[in-house]
């Protein structure tokens, strides 16, 4: 058994379409003006023919694969965050393994909708942690295109495609997740869903004629509340690891909208310097966000081995979580 789970591996992948702020002035009634104001976005990618979640995913975790150089066949354990999965059953995280020739490997999905990433890096060290895994890969991808009502400016503008992985090995020295707090406010669940789909509600010609199938949301309220969690939880997060803002090299938050993490940055007293944002190029990305961010920020250079990094996140359930990890590996 190992004390920690070091990242060894980071990937992620969009998909080729983009959508900018002028495509979406010719579709609902809006500007690129209004929606950079409200929300920090300027283009985001969707998904085109013959793309999914599955297929995002798999070419973020092979990029992830490569990245910390191993074989398909040392990957004992396959998780995917995602609440946009493939098909209700089976887990989209056995289509990832399928498609990228893990044999035998376990798979399953979790889902805690834009909180996943977060969430799923905590069961997936865990798992390490209680040696009921060796080698991870852990992919956190949303495919919201098919859930947007593409005329209701209010959703429409914020939502894009998108996939990050990161590969996670045991260590005996302190790397990965330092530290973790999660919680959620159930009762707060009608704040933001998609209704028709499941088996609470199936769908009828009736339902899907109102549009009850894509993502309805309370914008104002999720702001407040989000500002509130993600800063609390990042609080918590950083004194469970021992740890102040001041030891942290960046801040890798959910990025839902710019608002939203300038709030956040605020009431962390931590200067927008050390806040990693990518949102005006992918919009909301749900689960997607955190692990794309991670790999662009690394790639830039702005990670760097035994870097402390903050993620906090906000999203449907309502779920939030916070980590502190620890960059790099032995
Ligand atoms: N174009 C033009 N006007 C718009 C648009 C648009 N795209 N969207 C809203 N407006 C208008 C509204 O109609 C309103 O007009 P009014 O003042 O005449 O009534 C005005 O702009 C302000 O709208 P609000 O909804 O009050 O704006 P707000 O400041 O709350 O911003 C937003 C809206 C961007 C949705 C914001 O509330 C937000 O980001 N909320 C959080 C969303 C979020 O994080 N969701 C998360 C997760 S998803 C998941 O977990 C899967």
């Amino acid at each position: 058994m190992s004390k920690y789970a070091a990242i060894t591996g980071w990937g992620m992948a969009v998909p080729e379409r983009v959508l900018t702020n002028a495509d979406l002035e010719r579709m609902v009634d809006t500007t690129d003006e209004k929606i950079v104001a409200l929300t920090g976005i300027h283009e985001r990618r969707v998904v085109g023919l013959g793309e999914s979640t599955s297929t995002l995913a798999a070419e973020a975790g092979r990029r992830a694969l490569a990245c910390a150089g191993l074989a398909p066949e040392a990957i004992d354990l396959v998780v995917l965050a995602t609440c946009t999965p493939d098909r209700p059953f089976p887990a989209t995280a056995c289509t990832v393994q399928a498609r990228l020739n893990i044999p035998r490997a376990a798979a399953f999905d979790i889902a805690a909708a834009c909180s996943g990433f977060v969430y799923g890096l905590s069961v997936a060290t865990s798992m390490i942690r209680s040696g009921a895994a060796r080698n991870v890969l852990f992919i956190a991808a949303d495919v919201f295109t098919h859930y947007i009502n593409w005329n209701d400016r209010n959703t429409c503008v914020l939502f894009g495609d998108g996939a990050g992985a990161v590969v996670l090995q045991p260590s005996d020295e302190p790397y990965g997740q330092l530290s973790s707090v999660m919680g959620a406010a159930g009762k707060d669940e009608d704040l933001m869903a998609v209704d028709v789909g499941g088996t609470r509600m199936p769908a009828t010609p009736e339902l899907l004629e109102q549009g009850r199938q894509y993502v309805y949301m309370n914008g104002r309220e999720i702001f407040k509340l989000a500002v509130r969690g993600m800063g609390d939880s990042s609080l918590q997060a950083l004194a469970e690891a021992g740890l102040s803002k001041d030891d942290i090299a960046l801040v890798v938050p959910h990025q839902a909208n710019l608002r939203i993490i300038d709030a956040t940055a605020k009431r962390l007293e931590m200067p927008m310097e050390r806040v990693f944002v990518n949102l005006d190029r992918y919009g909301n990305t749900s689960a997607g966000t955190i692990p794309i961010a991670l790999t662009e920020a690394a790639e830039q250079g702005r990670l760097k081995p035994g870097d402390y990094v903050l993620l906090t996140a906000f999203g449907g359930g309502l779920t939030w979580a916070s980590s502190v990890i620890r960059w790099g590996h032995p």
